[in-house]
């Protein structure tokens, strides 16, 4: 017998017969439309009893993978005998370069692992059995309600558990929005210009168009909204780093009001304030206009996939609906965990460690700044804040393309402004570096290699 299928088999039941015809099978080495041996020979061939071969067929012609006819020989079924798929291929995952400078990134060394273990266990010990059942898209009441007492303490939020989604991050709490825009027939929605890049391909994805609005000293400009929807970071405007001020913010909620339009506040790190206390969000001035987006992935770690919407209460029924269809809700342990870590105040220690760790980074920063040789020393802009710091490049220094390759160079990963701006044109040169991104024991050693990247 020349079939090479079944080399390796020796002795094989009939499980092992039927994976290795099925697997053949899909493989193509067995091709459509050819015969199999008979019971008998296959028996013979393999030094099995008949019944065993006989069971492998009759399986697979029951799977559809062999055809069976009255006096006929069994042949390889026509659909199925397609070879397999080869393995779709993997995206490319950039390498991590050895000083990691990347924005939006906390100090993953510094998540509170103590903490959130002894929240897990207390969750599941005292998770009741009816909550393991299907739960509610919006989010577990316990964690709603721990929402809603954290934001209205810390971020002046003025919300109620039953306006609150809890999503799977701000980038499904953003896809929800936009898809509800959609479903309400908006067709643009406004970001900041710059914003960050990965947000437009969002609304974009429901047909939607994005328009850049200028941003200056003050926050975005307002009188150049063009959308009926806009997504803004007053706190700390990503990337440039300012802060809204209070006229921009009354404006803002003003013509929100006056207009019926909805302003989505990402308030993505508006703990960390370092020069005072953090502003309150601007979704206190305006509840019934502007929803309120929060996320664990700068206070904890982005793997946890937690964020928050506060909702106005017209928006809450048709982004539930959506969240149900986009999978249900967030994982209950998840959520329980962090309730836990609220409730039991460990995570407003950890917020209030992280500032002053993050303070302190971005202090050595600019020491380290000022202290550069370089002719063309960049200007760190924007407020004390946040997890990034973004640097204006001297027009007549290097170029945005020259540090990035440098810093390739010496293994030291950061972002430049270029891609961040909507509007075609030229734009003041800038790098943006994620200063919270090193682990404490690489920070001194990191920021040496970004000096040196900086510095001619
Ligand atoms: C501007 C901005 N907002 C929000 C987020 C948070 O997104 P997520 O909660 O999906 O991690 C990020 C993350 O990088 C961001 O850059």
């Amino acid at each position: 017998m020349t079939v090479g299928w079944f080399a390796g088999l020796v002795h094989p039941d009939s499980k092992q017969l039927t994976e290795a015809l099925r697997a053949a099978v899909r493989d193509g080495s067995l091709a459509a439309g050819s015969r199999v041996p008979s019971t008998r020979s296959l028996a013979q061939e393999l030094g099995i009893a008949r019944g065993t071969v006989t069971r492998a067929y009759d399986q697979l012609v029951a799977e559809g993978f062999l055809v069976a006819r009255q006096g006929a020989p069994t042949v390889v079924a026509e659909l199925l005998a397609t070879p397999a798929q080869p393995d779709a291929p993997e995206p490319a995952q950039p390498g991590v370069a050895r000083w990691d400078f990347r924005s939006g990134r906390p100090d993953l060394s510094s998540f509170p692992r103590r903490d959130w273990l002894a929240a897990s266990r207390r969750a599941l010990r005292d998770v009741p059995t009816d909550d393991l059942d299907y739960g509610d898209p919006q989010g577990h009441p316990r964690l709603r309600v721990a929402l809603a007492g954290y934001l209205a303490r810390e971020r002046a939020v003025a919300t109620t558990p039953g306006n609150i989604i809890v999503c799977n991050g701000y980038t499904q709490a953003l896809s929800l929005l936009s898809n509800a825009l959609a479903d309400q027939g908006e067709s643009s929605v406004d970001f900041e210009d710059p914003s960050a890049p990965h947000l437009w391909d969002i609304p974009a994805g429901f047909g939607m168009s994005v328009h850049g609005i200028p941003v200056d000293g003050e926050g975005i400009d307002v009188s150049q909204l063009r959308s009926r929807a806009v997504v803004v970071t007053p706190a700390h405007q990503f990337p440039l780093g300012v802060s809204m001020s209070s006229a921009r913010r009354a404006e803002l909620a003003r013509r929100a009001k006056d207009e019926d339009l909805l302003v989505i506040d990402d308030d993505y790190d508006g703990e960390f304030r370092f020069d005072r206390q953090p502003m309150g969000s601007l979704q206190g001035m305006g509840p019934d206009n502007v929803v309120y987006a929060g996320t664990a992935s700068k206070t904890l770690a982005p793997a946890l996939r937690l964020a928050w919407l506060a909702l106005p209460s017209r928006l809450v029924g048709p982004v539930r609906e959506l969240k149900r269809n986009s999978g249900l809700h967030a994982p209950l342990f998840e959520q329980l965990a962090m309730a836990e870590l609220i409730l039991s105040g460990a995570y407003d220690q950890h917020v209030r460690r992280s500032r002053a760790t993050y303070r302190q980074r971005r202090e050595h920063l600019g020491e380290a700044l000022r202290g550069m040789r370089a002719k063309h020393r960049p200007h760190p802009a924007g407020i004390s804040a946040g997890l990034h710091v973004t640097l204006q490049l001297d027009p007549e220094g290097p170029t945005e393309l020259e540090v990035l390759d440098r810093a390739r160079r010496r293994s030291v990963e950061l972002q430049v402004l270029g891609p961040h701006w909507l509007s075609p044109g030229s734009h003041p040169p800038g790098v943006i570096v994620g200063y919270a991104a090193p682990s404490d024991h690489a920070f001194r050693p990191a920021l040496q290699a970004l000096v040196s990247v900086l510095e001619r």
